[in-house]
This record gives C-alpha cells, sequence and structure tokens, in this order.
C-alpha cells in the first residue's frame, strides 16, 4: 500500500515509524514530514493546512490510505474531503472534529452524555462575561472556544487577570475568531492524564495513557508549552484497574455513543484530558488525535501493527485489530530551543544524533535537512527522546543519557521528566 502521513512535528515522526514497521506498506510518504521522517519516508513538500493541494497529490499518487497527525486539518474537514473522492483516511469528519475544535460544542456533547467535566459557561458578549467573571472567586479558567494552538486557556488567578484574559480574547482577537466565543470554566485541581482510545464510531478499543509535562520548567514552573516531554505508562497511583473503568464507563464511551446517536460518528483516535480530582476524574478537554509528546511514548508501546489497527478503526470495526500493549515503560524527553515557548532561532545545526542507541529514538519534533543535507532546527520543539525499558527507571536512563550527547546552539530539556514526587 502507499500510505502518506501529513503533519511535521514529532508525533508525526512516530506515527511514521510505526507504520514503516508494517510489512503491508510499500511507500511510506510524509507531507510535509522533517529530517527524521526523511531517513525512512519520502518526504513531499505540501503543508499540513493546505487541504486542497493535500487532496490533490492524493488523488495524482494513488495514495490508498492517508493518516492525519494535527488538529487544524481534521477542523478543516480534510476527512470528509478525501471521502467524497473514495481516497481513505485515518481521523474525524469535520462535524466530529468538533469535540476539539469547539469547546462549546464539547461541553454541550459532555452534558448530554452526563460525562463529568468542569462546570461552565459560554459568553458571546464581552460585558456579560466581565459580569459572570466578576461573580466568581478567583482562580478562574477562561477558554477561547476555538483551536489556538494550545495557547487559549487562562487560568486566572485573579479577577482582573481574567477580565485581561477575556479582553484579549474577545476584543483584540488574539486568536481571531476562536476567542469570538469563550468558556468561563471552575478551576479544578489534581494531576492529568492524557488517556487515548481508537473509535471507529461505535466501538472504542482498549485504552493507552501518558503523562504530559506541559510547563516549561522543572517542577512545573514557568508557561505553558506543547509538552516538555511525557511518559507512559502513569504511575499505578494514577492509571489502575480502577481509574481506566471509570474512564472507559464514564467518559470514552457515553461520549462515543452520544456522538453515533446524533448523527456525527467519532472515527480515529481520541484523547481525552482527565483530571484525578477528589471528586473522581474530570473530563479538561477532548482532542481529535494523538497528543504531542505522548505519541513518541504511546506509539513505541503498541505492538499490534499499526496499519491494521487504522484500517480496521476506517472500516468500523475496531475489534478486528486487538490493540495489545507492551508492559514496558516509555520516557519522552524534549530537547528544546532557547527561548522556545516564545521566540527562538531556527537553523542551528544539531550535533549527536548518530550517537543515538538502538532502543532509544530521537523523534524530530522541528528539524530539516539545509542545503548541505545536514539536520539543522526548525522549530521550538527539537526533538523528543524516547526510549523503552523494563521499568521506568531504566526508560529514564537511557533517554536522559541519549539526550545528554545530543546539543545545539541553545538546546536546553527539563531534567525531571518521570521523576517522582508523585504528579
Ligand atoms: P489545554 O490547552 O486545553 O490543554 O489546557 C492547558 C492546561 O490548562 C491544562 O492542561 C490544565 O492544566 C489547565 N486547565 C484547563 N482547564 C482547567 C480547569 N478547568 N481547571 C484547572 N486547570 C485547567
Ligand atoms: N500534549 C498535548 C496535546 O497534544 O494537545
Amino acid at each position: 500500500m502507499k500510505v502518506l502521513v501529513i503533519g511535521k512535528g514529532g508525533r508525526e515522526h512516530a506515527i511514521a515509524w510505526k507504520l514503516s514497521q508494517s510489512s503491508r506498506i510499500s511507500t511510506l510518504l510524509c507531507a510535509p514530514g522533517n529530517a527524521g521522517t526523511a531517513r525512512f519516508a519520502l518526504n513531499v513538500p505540501i503543508s499540513d493546512s493546505d487541504v486542497g493541494s493535500l487532496l490533490e497529490f492524493a488523488l495524482h499518487e494513488e495514495i490508498d490510505f492517508t493518516v492525519v497527525g494535527p488538529e487544524a486539518p481534521l477542523a478543516e474537514g480534510i476527512v470528509d474531503r478525501f471521502k467524497e473522492v473514495e481516497l481513505s483516511i485515518f481521523g474525524p469528519t469535520k462535524a466530529a472534529a468538533r469535540i476539539e475544535s469547539s469547546k462549546s460544542y464539547a461541553k454541550g456533547l459532555m452534558r448530554r452524555a452526563g460525562v463529568p467535566t468542569a462546570l461552565a459557561e459560554i459568553f458571546r458578549d464581552f460585558e456579560l462575561a466581565c459580569a459572570y467573571a466578576r461573580s466568581l472567586a478567583p482562580p478562574v479558567v477562561i477558554k477561547a472556544d476555538g483551536l489556538a494552538a494550545g495557547k487559549g486557556v487562562v487560568v486566572a488567578e485573579t479577577t482582573d487577570r481574567a477580565i485581561a484574559a477575556l479582553r484579549a480574547q474577545m476584543i483584540d482577537q488574539a486568536f481571531g475568531e476562536s476567542g469570538e466565543t469563550v468558556l468561563i470554566e471552575e478551576y479544578l485541581q489534581g494531576p492529568e492524564l492524557s488517556v487515548f482510545a481508537f473509535v471507529d464510531g461505535q466501538r472504542v478499543s482498549p485504552m493507552i495513557a501518558a503523562v504530559d509535562y506541559k510547563r516549561v520548567g522543572e517542577g512545573d514552573t514557568g508557561p505553558n508549552t506543547g509538552g516538555m516531554g511525557a511518559y507512559s505508562p502513569p504511575l499505578d497511583v494514577l492509571w489502575n484497574d480502577e481509574v481506566e473503568r471509570s474512564a472507559r464507563h464514564d467518559i470514552i464511551e457515553p461520549v462515543v455513543a452520544a456522538m453515533a446517536d446524533e448523527g456525527c460518528p467519532f472515527v480515529g483516535v481520541l484523547y481525552a484530558g482527565l483530571m484525578l480530582t477528589s471528586d473522581g476524574l474530570k473530563v479538561i478537554e477532548f482532542n481529535c488525535r494523538f497528543g504531542d509528546p505522548e505519541a513518541q511514548v504511546v506509539l513505541p508501546r503498541i505492538k499490534t501493527d499499526l496499519l491494521e489497527l487504522m484500517l480496521a478503526t476506517v472500516a468500523g470495526n475496531v475489534d478486528e485489530a486487538p490493540l495489545l500493549v507492551s508492559t514496558d515503560s516509555c520516557v519522552g524527553v524534549v530537547v528544546a530551543s532557547r527561548g522556545y515557548p516564545d521566540a527562538y532561532k531556527t537553523g542551528l545545526p544539531i550535533a549527536g544524533l548518530e550517537k543515538v542507541e538502538d532502543d532509544v529514538t530521537a523523534f524530530h519534533a522541528g528539524t530539516k535537512l539545509d542545503a548541505n543535507e545536514e539536520t539543522v532546527t526548525d522549530g521550538g520543539r527539537v526533538l523528543a527522546i524516547s526510549a523503552t525499558g523494563e521499568t521506568r527507571q531504566d526508560a529514564r536512563g537511557k533517554a536522559y543519557a541519549a539526550a545528554e550527547s545530543i546539543s545545539f546552539e541553545g538546546s536546553f530539556y527539563r531534567s525531571d521528566i518521570a521523576d517522582f514526587a508523585v504528579r
């Protein structure tokens, strides 16, 4: 089969790497891919948000199966467009992708399905939103309704900060249309989990969970990022039979059933961002795709052929390729570029990549090949060094040994990924 992976980050490198282990693939392509995917797949210079050109390319090249990594093309309706011309593609339709692209839709869906989540009120009017924010005891959580590249959530410690966040989103349009509607949400506390399942419209595969480290600094300090590291499986205190049962029965299954009942069945990977509160599991958000950097620690643990699993999912029978997960642990450490998550340099040569050992994978998150075919930085998160081991400590030791051997000007990483202290 000729298979196309859409995206250019660490998540897409991990998806393509896992797919490359499938014997049924004759040609693997990535659009646009990065220096990491270029090592084993064919990079095609089409942006992951250029749905029209991707469609044209897939038709012209007779691509048998397309896998979409990021949320933006899903929210644009890439799956609908491919299906209209009978191209097989993995991911939710535009309507189903609203579970991520519209937080007000997701809230309403959870309400209708009886799924536990933070209480929220939805506003389109700035003055009404401010009046409501003033009536609450801080902290309050302000969320832009639409996609905002992971930056649309403000946990406001004071009422003034809440008003400033509302102004930035609703008046100054910091996220364009995405912030015309906002949610003002109850503040919840507790450790967070990222839970993934393959969903075929009706049925839900076994779940696989990870812990993501969102803050840039050690000890969870500093601004939020796209994720500075992750590990899987989470500690037993966070993810055990009881929590898993609750995630399935109280959250994922009711939401999947409600979407099917309402005529927009979800097909793809459903990602539930959950918080383990003193009151049980609650949904922080849903995403309609794999997490990044969670994919880099979840996919190495999956034993099932990823292509078979994805094909079974889109064929409407996820049970046909049962998801088997190894008991090994996987730890991923993101190596970022000085300045991230704010401004950073690009085009910096990366040294030490060839030193990475066999059971460690340096997934490329923001890299490209320069004119001399050298690997240089091309993003704020540059690499996710992912290592597997029998124990978490084992995996952690290997990931950090590899992270230490890789460097570029201004490279840095958090040294406390998968180090406990329970979180
Ligand atoms: P998101 O961009 O939706 O992943 O949210 C970023 C982070 O904001 C989450 O990982 C949480 O740590 C935090 N957050 C979101 N909603 C809430 C909430 N209702 N209460 C407390 N923290 C929240
Ligand atoms: N790691 C968070 C996300 O992928 O949204």
